[in-house]
Protein backbone atom coordinates (compact mmCIF):
# COMPACT_ATOMS: atom_id res chain seq x y z
CA UNK A 1 0.00 0.00 0.00
CA UNK A 2 2.74 2.21 0.69
CA UNK A 3 4.12 1.55 -2.40
CA UNK A 4 1.18 2.14 -4.50
CA UNK A 5 0.21 5.48 -3.21
CA UNK A 6 3.27 7.19 -4.50
CA UNK A 7 3.36 5.28 -7.80
CA UNK A 8 -0.33 6.22 -8.15
CA UNK A 9 0.99 10.21 -7.20
CA UNK A 10 3.72 10.40 -9.61
CA UNK A 11 1.46 8.79 -12.50
CA UNK A 12 -1.13 11.45 -11.61
CA UNK A 13 1.13 14.46 -11.32
CA UNK A 14 2.34 13.07 -14.82
CA UNK A 15 -0.57 13.18 -16.22
CA UNK A 16 -1.44 16.23 -15.08
CA UNK A 17 1.25 18.14 -16.13
CA UNK A 18 0.29 16.51 -19.33
CA UNK A 19 -2.47 18.06 -19.25
CA UNK A 20 -1.46 21.42 -17.65
CA UNK A 21 0.98 21.82 -20.51
CA UNK A 22 -1.10 21.53 -23.27
CA UNK A 23 -3.66 24.00 -21.54
CA UNK A 24 -0.52 26.31 -20.62
CA UNK A 25 0.06 27.98 -23.85
CA UNK A 26 -3.60 29.13 -24.58
CA UNK A 27 -4.39 30.08 -20.91
CA UNK A 28 -1.36 31.97 -20.29
CA UNK A 29 -1.62 33.44 -24.66
CA UNK A 30 -5.29 34.28 -23.18
CA UNK A 31 -4.35 36.30 -20.13
CA UNK A 32 -1.77 37.90 -22.74
CA UNK A 33 -4.50 38.95 -24.82
CA UNK A 34 -7.05 40.07 -22.26
CA UNK A 35 -4.31 41.82 -19.98
CA UNK A 36 -2.76 43.93 -23.22
CA UNK A 37 -6.85 44.83 -23.94
CA UNK A 38 -7.45 46.04 -20.53
CA UNK A 39 -3.76 48.12 -20.82
CA UNK A 40 -5.57 49.56 -24.01
CA UNK A 41 -8.60 50.79 -22.98
CA UNK A 42 -6.85 52.60 -19.84
CA UNK A 43 -5.02 54.16 -22.88
CA UNK A 44 -6.51 57.76 -23.48
CA UNK A 45 -8.88 57.60 -25.96
CA UNK A 46 -8.49 60.60 -28.19
CA UNK A 47 -11.15 62.66 -28.12
CA UNK A 48 -12.34 64.56 -31.53
CA UNK A 49 -11.87 68.59 -30.40
CA UNK A 50 -15.07 70.12 -30.47
CA UNK A 51 -16.50 74.06 -30.12
CA UNK A 52 -19.30 74.62 -28.20
CA UNK A 53 -21.44 77.61 -29.74
CA UNK A 54 -24.34 78.03 -27.75
CA UNK A 55 -26.22 75.53 -26.61
CA UNK A 56 -24.87 73.72 -29.83
CA UNK A 57 -21.86 72.02 -31.32
CA UNK A 58 -22.18 72.77 -34.77
CA UNK A 59 -19.31 70.65 -36.83
CA UNK A 60 -19.82 67.01 -36.83
CA UNK A 61 -17.93 65.24 -34.44
CA UNK A 62 -14.54 63.85 -36.46
CA UNK A 63 -16.12 65.30 -39.73
CA UNK A 64 -18.17 61.76 -39.66
CA UNK A 65 -21.12 61.22 -41.67
CA UNK A 66 -24.25 60.57 -39.82
CA UNK A 67 -26.26 57.37 -40.71
CA UNK A 68 -29.80 57.15 -39.66
CA UNK A 69 -30.92 54.25 -39.89
CA UNK A 70 -27.52 53.03 -37.85
CA UNK A 71 -28.86 55.71 -35.33
CA UNK A 72 -31.88 53.70 -34.71
CA UNK A 73 -30.78 50.80 -34.08
CA UNK A 74 -28.16 52.53 -31.17
CA UNK A 75 -31.02 54.33 -29.53
CA UNK A 76 -33.36 51.42 -29.63
CA UNK A 77 -30.95 48.88 -28.26
CA UNK A 78 -28.97 48.46 -25.33
CA UNK A 79 -25.83 50.25 -27.34
CA UNK A 80 -27.23 53.46 -26.59
CA UNK A 81 -29.46 52.71 -23.26
CA UNK A 82 -31.38 55.40 -24.39
CA UNK A 83 -34.67 53.42 -23.49
CA UNK A 84 -33.67 53.67 -19.89
CA UNK A 85 -34.74 56.89 -19.61
CA UNK A 86 -36.96 57.99 -23.08
CA UNK A 87 -39.87 56.86 -24.84
CA UNK A 88 -39.31 56.81 -28.05
CA UNK A 89 -42.01 56.44 -31.03
CA UNK A 90 -42.67 53.12 -32.70
CA UNK A 91 -40.31 51.57 -30.11
CA UNK A 92 -42.68 48.52 -28.15
CA UNK A 93 -40.49 47.87 -25.88
CA UNK A 94 -40.76 48.22 -21.87
CA UNK A 95 -39.16 52.31 -21.41
CA UNK A 96 -38.20 54.92 -18.90
CA UNK A 97 -40.17 57.71 -18.01
CA UNK A 98 -37.34 59.72 -15.96
CA UNK A 99 -36.77 62.04 -19.76
CA UNK A 100 -38.64 64.13 -22.45
CA UNK A 101 -40.25 62.00 -24.89
CA UNK A 102 -37.92 61.94 -28.09
CA UNK A 103 -40.97 62.53 -30.02
CA UNK A 104 -40.73 65.54 -31.78
CA UNK A 105 -37.18 66.06 -31.00
CA UNK A 106 -36.08 67.07 -34.91
CA UNK A 107 -38.64 69.54 -34.92
CA UNK A 108 -37.78 71.24 -31.08
CA UNK A 109 -34.19 71.17 -31.29
CA UNK A 110 -31.25 71.31 -34.32
CA UNK A 111 -28.71 68.74 -35.19
CA UNK A 112 -26.10 70.82 -33.67
CA UNK A 113 -28.20 71.56 -30.21
CA UNK A 114 -28.18 67.37 -30.32
CA UNK A 115 -25.03 67.18 -31.04
CA UNK A 116 -24.33 69.08 -27.42
CA UNK A 117 -26.90 66.94 -25.74
CA UNK A 118 -25.76 63.83 -26.38
CA UNK A 119 -21.99 64.35 -26.26
CA UNK A 120 -22.24 66.25 -22.66
CA UNK A 121 -25.63 66.73 -21.29
CA UNK A 122 -24.25 68.32 -18.12
CA UNK A 123 -22.61 71.26 -20.37
CA UNK A 124 -26.33 72.54 -20.19
CA UNK A 125 -27.35 71.11 -16.91
CA UNK A 126 -24.93 70.14 -14.46
CA UNK A 127 -27.40 67.82 -12.60
CA UNK A 128 -28.50 66.16 -15.71
CA UNK A 129 -29.02 62.29 -14.67
CA UNK A 130 -28.15 61.54 -18.99
CA UNK A 131 -24.72 60.12 -19.01
CA UNK A 132 -22.57 62.00 -21.00
CA UNK A 133 -21.58 60.00 -23.81
CA UNK A 134 -18.60 61.86 -25.42
CA UNK A 135 -17.03 62.48 -22.41
CA UNK A 136 -14.09 60.87 -20.37
CA UNK A 137 -13.26 64.09 -17.65
CA UNK A 138 -14.80 64.07 -14.20
CA UNK A 139 -16.50 61.10 -14.48
CA UNK A 140 -17.22 59.21 -11.49
CA UNK A 141 -16.83 55.41 -10.54
CA UNK A 142 -15.41 54.42 -13.74
CA UNK A 143 -14.46 50.90 -13.44
CA UNK A 144 -10.59 50.64 -15.01
CA UNK A 145 -11.21 49.01 -17.40
CA UNK A 146 -13.03 51.33 -19.25
CA UNK A 147 -11.49 54.89 -18.07
CA UNK A 148 -10.60 57.16 -20.65
CA UNK A 149 -13.35 55.97 -22.90
CA UNK A 150 -16.31 57.80 -24.07
CA UNK A 151 -19.43 55.81 -24.21
CA UNK A 152 -19.68 56.04 -27.85
CA UNK A 153 -17.21 56.85 -30.34
CA UNK A 154 -17.56 60.01 -33.20
CA UNK A 155 -19.31 57.80 -35.46
CA UNK A 156 -21.83 56.41 -33.04
CA UNK A 157 -22.63 59.87 -32.05
CA UNK A 158 -23.37 61.58 -35.19
CA UNK A 159 -25.29 58.29 -36.47
CA UNK A 160 -27.96 59.04 -33.25
CA UNK A 161 -28.05 62.84 -34.18
CA UNK A 162 -28.80 61.75 -37.84
CA UNK A 163 -31.85 59.59 -36.18
CA UNK A 164 -33.04 62.17 -33.99
CA UNK A 165 -33.28 64.88 -36.77
CA UNK A 166 -35.91 62.73 -38.75
CA UNK A 167 -38.10 62.53 -35.51
CA UNK A 168 -40.24 65.35 -36.73
C1 LIG B 1 -30.41 58.03 -17.24
C2 LIG B 1 -31.43 58.60 -18.05
C3 LIG B 1 -31.12 59.00 -19.49
C4 LIG B 1 -30.56 58.23 -20.47
C5 LIG B 1 -30.01 56.82 -20.38
C6 LIG B 1 -30.56 59.05 -21.67
N1 LIG B 1 -31.11 60.26 -21.41
FE1 LIG B 1 -31.44 61.77 -22.72
N2 LIG B 1 -32.18 62.94 -21.27
C7 LIG B 1 -32.39 62.55 -19.97
C8 LIG B 1 -32.98 63.66 -19.22
C9 LIG B 1 -33.36 63.64 -17.75
C10 LIG B 1 -33.14 64.73 -20.14
C11 LIG B 1 -33.73 66.11 -19.87
C12 LIG B 1 -32.67 67.13 -19.82
C13 LIG B 1 -31.73 66.96 -18.66
O1 LIG B 1 -32.17 66.74 -17.53
O2 LIG B 1 -30.52 67.02 -18.91
C14 LIG B 1 -32.63 64.22 -21.41
C15 LIG B 1 -32.61 64.97 -22.56
C16 LIG B 1 -32.29 64.49 -23.81
C17 LIG B 1 -32.38 65.24 -25.04
C18 LIG B 1 -32.97 66.64 -25.18
C19 LIG B 1 -34.47 66.42 -25.36
C20 LIG B 1 -35.27 67.67 -25.40
O3 LIG B 1 -36.41 67.58 -25.89
O4 LIG B 1 -34.81 68.71 -24.91
C21 LIG B 1 -31.97 64.43 -26.05
C22 LIG B 1 -31.89 64.75 -27.52
C23 LIG B 1 -31.59 63.16 -25.44
N3 LIG B 1 -31.79 63.24 -24.08
C24 LIG B 1 -31.12 62.08 -26.14
C25 LIG B 1 -30.72 60.89 -25.55
C26 LIG B 1 -30.15 59.79 -26.29
C27 LIG B 1 -29.97 59.76 -27.79
C28 LIG B 1 -29.84 58.83 -25.39
C29 LIG B 1 -29.16 57.50 -25.64
C30 LIG B 1 -27.99 57.53 -26.46
C31 LIG B 1 -30.23 59.31 -24.08
N4 LIG B 1 -30.76 60.57 -24.21
C32 LIG B 1 -30.08 58.61 -22.89
C33 LIG B 1 -32.08 61.32 -19.42
C34 LIG B 1 -31.48 60.26 -20.09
Amino acid sequence: MQRIFPKHLTRYLRRFLQVFRIFTVPVVFGLGLFGSECVGAQTPYSLATYQMSGDSILEPLGAKQGQATRGAQIVKTREGQCTLCHAIPEFKGQVGNLAPLLEGVGSRLSAAQIRLRVVNATALNPQSIMPSYYRVDGLKSVDPQWLGLPLMNEQQIEDVVAYLVTLK
